[in-house]
């Protein structure tokens, strides 16, 4: 008697155990390569005020725009296929059955039907809620209704999740973010997940624990919001360099570390800064999601988040974050290793000492791999190539101050040495 009722027992702990796992991991299938679009958050912030200020408040104008401009100016043509919504989109209070809804005034169709006009110019609409009681805005969060808002979202047609963490306790994310991933598992829509999960809780201490994240998010935040300077990049990309191991080992095809957005195309970045952070992005293989007025964006703006070599680089299906080789003298080496035993790499200058650098390396000691005696270089912003160089061979860049030079090397196996 005492037996049966042990192996009940057993079994049930070894079904809940199977049923758990079974359902916590995102089971999506989608974000192979880092997810590609625009968000408006950096840009347009929370801005209501559409009687003031009618074409940049966040409404369904400013959604309508934008979403005509990815389809019609080749940014979704080059990958870039999301248009997310982000917070103060929607109306303070649940309607009587619980669910969500968009502000009226500034959102008078409704979010179905924006989902709708994106789908008809092959464009995805995401997003953004928050795991906490409210939203960073003081918005109504998901707590205690997560269920519903998933399939709110799935309802909709929404292909992407942005949900933020904050007024939320950082100790019961491990619980609460994947509560989230069997939710939208359960709507059977694969909507990609993005979670702000380990940027809380590295906040106040906690050590993320990202096999956990990465099985239950597409991507994740893990720093500071990024701000239209370029000293908010280099602080992105030193967090990066320092946490390199641990980001490196918990990203691949399906989950992504997210540096946050780009801010090509705004106030903050010169040229060259506009072209080193689509650069190092892309070495990250980060999501790349710009938050810029594409009403406005100026051709060279455009020209760098458009350029092919360079996001091929991020969406390099082997999916592994870059690793920085070199650091001296302000200078810094990433590089990342891609399919077809092909190397990405970025010269990086931090320096502002006004003229190019002279950056005498190797390919070797960027970090190349040695399976092949020599690799052909190509200039990925010159759209040139450089040449085939010996693996120990010299070679030089001229590096501007605050900018980048970026190569992709393929082995070039007839080359002699
Ligand atoms: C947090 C997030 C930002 C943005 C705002 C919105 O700060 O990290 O990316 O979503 O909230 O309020």
């Amino acid at each position: 008697m005492f037996g049966k009722f042990y192996d009940m027992r057993l079994a049930l702990v070894f079904s809940t155990a199977w049923f758990f796992v079974e359902v916590q991991s995102l089971d999506n299938g989608v974000a192979l390569t880092p997810p590609m679009g625009w968000i408006v958050w950096e840009r347009f912030r929370c801005n209501v005020d559409c009687v003031e200020d009618p074409d940049n408040c966040i409404s369904e104008k400013l959604f309508k725009d934008t979403i005509d401009r990815i389809a019609s100016d080749g940014y979704r043509d080059a990958g870039y296929q999301y248009v997310n919504l982000d917070d103060c989109w929607m109306s303070h209070e649940r309607d009587v059955a619980g669910r969500l809804y968009a502000n009226e005034t500034r959102f008078p169709n409704g979010i179905k039907a924006l989902v709708e006009y994106a789908n008809s110019k092959g464009v995805k609409l995401g997003i953004y809620e928050d795991v906490g009681p409210l939203t960073c805005a003081f918005y109504p969060g998901s707590l205690g209704h997560i269920e519903t808002d998933a399939q709110t979202f799935a309802d909709w047609g929404i292909d992407y999740l942005k949900f933020d963490g904050c007024f939320s306790l950082p100790w019961r994310m491990d619980h609460d973010y994947p509560e989230m991933t069997r939710a939208l598992n359960k709507t059977g829509r694969p909507i990609v997940f993005s979670c702000e999960w380990p940027l809380y809780q590295s906040e106040v201490l906690i050590k993320p624990n990202y096999t956990l994240i990465g099985e239950s998010c597409n991507l994740w935040r893990n720093f500071d919001d990024i701000q239209d300077s370029w000293e908010s990049v280099l602080s992105v990309i030193d967090y990066y360099a320092k946490e390199q191991d641990t980001l490196i080992a918990a990203s691949g095809p399906g989950r992504w570390n997210d540096p946050d957005m780009l801010l090509v195309g705004d106030f903050g970045l010169s040229y060259d800064q506009s072209k080193a952070q689509m650069a190092m992005w892309s070495i990250f293989a980060a999501p790349l999601m710009m938050s810029n007025d594409l009403r406005t964006i100026s051709p060279q703006a455009r020209d760098i988040l458009l350029n092919k070599e360079v996001i091929a680089i991020d969406q390099d299906p082997l999916g592994k974050m870059g690793r920085q080789v070199i650091t001296r003298y302000g200078i810094e080496v990433w590089t990342r290793p891609l399919t077809d035993n092909n190397y990405a790499s970025v010269m990086l200058s931090r320096r502002t000492d006004g003229r190019p650098y002279s950056l005498r390396t190797t390919l070797r000691a960027m970090g190349v791999g040695d399976k092949f005696k020599a690799y052909a270089l190509r200039d990925l912003f010159l759209h040139q190539d450089v040449g085939v160089f010996l693996l120990d061979e010299a070679l030089h860049f001229l590096v501007n101050p605050t900018g980048v030079v970026m190569v992709r090397a393929s082995p070039a196996p007839k080359a002699h040495g």
